[in-house]
């Protein structure tokens, strides 16, 4: 690996040389940037060269950092520090130190002789007074500081190398601070970017380092980004976008937007995507003026372009064992990473570490038995949404699995098939946590569903919707604030199966979706960018008595919705999008994902017009009336409280206590100004009416999550059949749920 050494780039007069040797092979992987290096003369205290570039992701890296000295003399580099010094330091200090690459300087993280490693690397440094450190840095940041032995000046060289592209972390936001001087001693910043383009924001910060102790600093940087062949953009204030090279349209807005504008309008910036290769940022006082300045590189987060990533199939858990009554799994909730965002590693909490989690494929009257290992810092609780499951299985938000430990979840899987989904349900924190990615698919099938001619196998799909919002490093934003317990949190980026807009190539044929809603927050109505009806056959308790072909279906969170789409109708090139029509929540986000009909293919299934046969329960026999009054209400030091009934979550208190074999109605009456989607365990129910209105058609299914809309009241009805005991019902906005709009109920011998 990293045998060739590129001479990097001639900046126009001055002999300048960044040693920077190729990037490792282009692993298929997230666009990033590797690589850095930054040249600029080495003064002594104040003016040492600092490079601080931070490891992004789970995963820890493994970076080489070297330092050239006097091996730039056949660079033409005049000047050029003697006999440099390097300190790898971490936010608690130093954590390692070389000064001559051949003897490794034990102490920190390096505990072992280097020299070997760094001689194989590749990128050993060319004069034995330089030095070097491997390192392997968990994620973090970290800052490089590049002295003169001895207290001895001149122009240094330092570079950081990516060790280990393929590994779950990135090196991202690379910046480097020192004395800016003129001529050939003015600040030189290099980068590669590796696997495919990659948008950045440069700035060249000086004025604003003054708030932070820097002392002497340049007053106004001007900023200059190179390729091999010259300059390809400049800037100078970063509030003026200076047009040519690669900048051909006004950039401010953008550079706003970034969060990461300068904070001084002297300072500059740059936004520009730039094609795998090498680079280089020049930093320059205006009117040869000298002092201490920051050139800072970052991944720039573009909103990334829809229907870009093809839709992930998500992946099915094969059982760890099986016998004649049961299949067992085992599954452990664990941090991992996953590319969400073009150039970004997005850290998710996930089943098996992924995002979204793996689905689980179970058969009614046959027994799973997943073994839930809990590898997370914080207790979590898996509950199987839409499974009648006892108790001691079901996921009660105080059923809390600790960090370490370890419970085994039995599902006797007595129901009909139905598209039901596992995620975590920790009191106070469900919302987070299912945020962070612990949700996934568990799919009930049984032999009637299985005799029924609907599409099957590759053309029955799993959609799991789920917005979100992303910081720009690429993790995951959950803010919890007023407004957010409010309206929950909903975000500006929609995922499906854990892709941003995703496409999916598709044969002239029918194809079965299921189509589960696991935001936070967010409510959508689904609709074809073609006008055409969706075919839905099943709800949140499996399939419908008929298939009801409807314009727009509403999903609230939690609630599933399988559909048929028969792309036959569609001639070979037609994009069908699958459209957001509810513009409630902002941005609206209309977009979900696109079907691109590539194909002939045959079609042997067809849409049957009766499917499940289903009995309407008469209200005659319920045995009993619960009314539950949603409501906000205010109290002094915090906004908004959402209650039932007045009161919020108290998991001692029992609220409600059926008994078993009775048949009961529960009416929702919503006071408040927002739709409540209401869940409740246990069971599947009817929707009796809404305002006194019978259902629509599709939502005359079994449901254990009715979207109650502000001022509506719904009358519910069911019958509490097999398991006794204690059992949550409550809001399915997770944020209303966290902040204790839930009861308790218990079933009753
Ligand atoms: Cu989907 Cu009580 O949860
Ligand atoms: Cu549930
Ligand atoms: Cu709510």
């Amino acid at each position: 690996m990293l045998k060739v050494l590129i001479p990097f780039a001639t900046l126009g007069s001055f002999a300048f040389a960044v040693t920077l040797a190729a990037a490792p092979p282009a692993a298929p992987g997230p666009a990033t940037i590797t690589n850095l290096a930054t040249r600029l003369p080495v003064g002594v205290d104040d003016q040492a060269l600092i490079t601080g570039f931070i490891v992004q992701g789970t995963a820890p890296k493994k970076v080489l950092i070297r330092v050239a000295g006097p091996s730039l003399v056949p660079l033409g580099v005049p000047k050029p520090l003697g006999n440099p010094r390097l300190e790898l330091h971490d936010s608690s200090g130093v954590i390692a130190m070389n000064d001559n690459w051949q003897t490794t300087q034990i102490g920190g993280v390096v505990t072992s002789n280097q020299a070997p490693e760094i001689q194989n690397s590749g990128v050993a440094p060319a004069n034995e007074a330089e030095p070097a450190i491997i390192a392997t840095l968990v994620p973090g940041t970290y800052t490089a500081v590049v002295r003169g032995v001895a207290n001895g000046t001149g122009v240094g060289v330092v570079e950081v190398y990516d060790l280990g592209s393929s590994s779950g972390s990135l090196l991202t936001n690379l910046s480097t601070r020192g004395y800016v001087q003129t001529g050939d001693n003015v600040m030189i910043a290099g980068l590669i970017v590796v696997t495919q383009p990659t948008r950045v924001i440069i700035r060249a910060v000086g004025p604003s380092l003054t708030q932070f102790g820097v002392p002497d600093v340049l007053a106004n940087p001007q900023l200059e980004l190179h390729d091999a062949n010259g300059t390809i953009a400049r800037n100078d204030d970063w509030q003026v976008t200076q047009l040519g090279g690669v900048i051909a349209s006004d950039q401010v807005a953008e550079i706003q937007k970034s969060q990461l504008a300068p904070a001084n309008a002297a300072e500059s910036a740059i936004i520009a995507t730039l094609q795998p290769g090498a680079y280089t940022a020049v930093v320059r006082g205006i009117g040869g003026t000298t002092g201490n300045a920051l050139v800072e590189v970052y991944v720039a987060s573009p909103a990334p372009a829809s229907f870009n990533a093809a839709l992930p199939i998500l992946p099915v858990l094969t059982p760890t064992s099986s016998d004649a009554a049961s299949d067992y799994y085992d599954i452990t909730m664990q941090v991992g990473t996953r590319q969400i965002l073009p150039g970004k590693v997005t850290t998710i909490w996930g089943y098996n570490a992924m995002y979204p989690g793996p689905t689980i494929k179970a058969h009614s009257g046959r027994r799973t038995v997943v073994r839930q290992v809990n590898n997370l810092q914080e207790s979590v609780s898996v509950h199987l949404h839409g499974g009648h499951t006892p108790p001691d299985s079901d996921g009660h938000p105080t059923d809390l699995v600790g960090p370490g430990a370890t419970k085994t979840y039995v599902y006797p899987n007595n129901q009909v098939a139905a598209t039901l989904w596992y995620h975590d349900h920790a009191i106070d924190v469900t919302g987070r946590h299912v945020y962070m990615g612990l949700s996934a698919f568990y799919l009930l099938s049984d032999g009637f569903e299985e005799s029924l001619p609907l599409p099957k196998g590759d053309n029955d799909i799993a959609l799991l919707i789920q917005d979100r919002l992303f910081n720009t490093d690429g993790s995951l934003n959950y803010p919890i604030t007023d407004s957010t317990i409010r309206t929950g949190v909903v975000g500006d980026t929609l995922l499906v199966n854990g892709a941003v807009q995703p496409y999916l190539q598709v044969g002239r044929r029918k194809v079965r979706l299921r189509i589960l809603n696991g935001s936070n927050a967010r409510i959508y109505k689904l609709a074809l960018s073609t006008g055409d009806a969706l075919v839905q056959v099943g709800s949140d308790g499996g399939l419908l008595s008929y298939p009801a072909a409807r314009a727009a279906i509403t999903v609230a969170p939690a609630e599933r919705v399988d559909v048929v789409i028969d792309f036959s109708k569609y001639p070979v090139g037609t994009e069908v999008v699958l459209k957001n029509q509810n513009s409630f929540s902002v941005p609206s986000l209309p977009d979900i994902m696109r079907f691109d009909v590539v194909r002939e293919e045959a079609d042997e299934s067809s849409i049957p017009s009766t499917l499940r046969p289903m009995v309407r329960v008469p209200e005659s026999s319920a045995s009993l009336t619960r009314t539950f009054t949603l409501s906000q209400t205010f109290q002094s030091g915090r906004e908004d409280i959402w209650t039932i009934n007045g009161k919020l979550y108290d998991p001692a208190v029992v609220d409600a206590a059926p008994q078993l074999d009775t048949t009961e109605i529960w009416t929702f009456r919503n006071s408040s100004d927002q739709a409540h989607p209401m869940h409740i365990h246990d069971i599947e129910w009817q929707i009796l009416d809404i305002d006194g209105v019978p259902p629509a058609r599709g939502d005359d299914g079994m449901k254990d999550t009715f979207l109650i809309p502000a001022g509506s009241t719904a009358r519910v009805i069911g019958t509490f059949t097999d398991n006794l005991g204690e059992y949550v019902s409550h809001c399915h906005i997770l944020e209303h749920e966290d902040h204790a709009m839930m009861i308790n109920f218990e079933v009753q011998p």
